[in-house]
């Protein structure tokens, strides 16, 4: 008889920072791990808590859209988001950015957690993205940003606090 785990880690990333993540929780956690697209409706219904990890692109946390879709699917679970970024916005700004539904807002656990970035690897355009995003939010953490341009702030001891909270959560 297989043995059901009850947590479920669906990611998606475009660079593998949350990837990264989502691995490391995976692991402490025994919970099964999907990237995006290849989870499906059914998936889902099976587990009891959900964790979802998105990087912040551009203020926005690149899951929005398929977390308001399969909002209605997924309610009655606990549903935790972590999202991977460097600080550009305040953790408030992302809320406000991101949440205008109250009820998706009041349901979600979020944690913030912080990213990885190398220039070089980024497409052209997200290059151009990336130094507009940090042109418009500018404060003390950008200008180590500018001049390192690979930087790793990706720490495995910080998914501690989501650990303690999905395990309280879900037994
Ligand atoms: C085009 C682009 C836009 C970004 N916009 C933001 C942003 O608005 N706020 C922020 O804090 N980080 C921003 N970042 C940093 C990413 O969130 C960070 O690199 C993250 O680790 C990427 O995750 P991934 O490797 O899983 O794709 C941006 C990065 C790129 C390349």
């Amino acid at each position: 008889m297989p043995y059901d785990k009850k947590i479920a880690i669906v990611y998606k990333t475009k660079y593998g920072c949350t990837m990264k993540y989502a691995g490391w929780l995976a692991i402490k956690l025994d919970a099964d791990l999907y990237e995006i697209s290849d989870v499906g409706r059914w998936d889902l219904l099976k587990y009891k808590t959900i964790i979802f990890g998105s990087p912040i692109y551009n203020s926005q946390i690149y899951l929005k859209d398929y977390l308001q879709d399969k909002f209605h699917t997924i309610k009655n679970k606990n549903i935790v988001l972590f999202c991977v970024s460097m600080n550009l916005q305040s953790k408030e700004d992302i809320v406000e950015y991101n949440f205008e539904n109250e009820e998706i807002k009041n349901k979600i656990k979020l944690f913030f957690l912080q990213g990885c970035i190398n220039f070089d690897n980024l497409s052209k355009l997200d290059k151009i993205k990336f130094k507009k995003s940090i042109s418009k939010n500018l404060h003390s953490d950008m200008v180590s940003l500018e001049k390192n341009i690979n930087i790793d702030r990706s720490d495995k001891h910080t998914v501690r606090p989501i650990i303690d909270y999905v395990l309280d959560k879900t037994y």
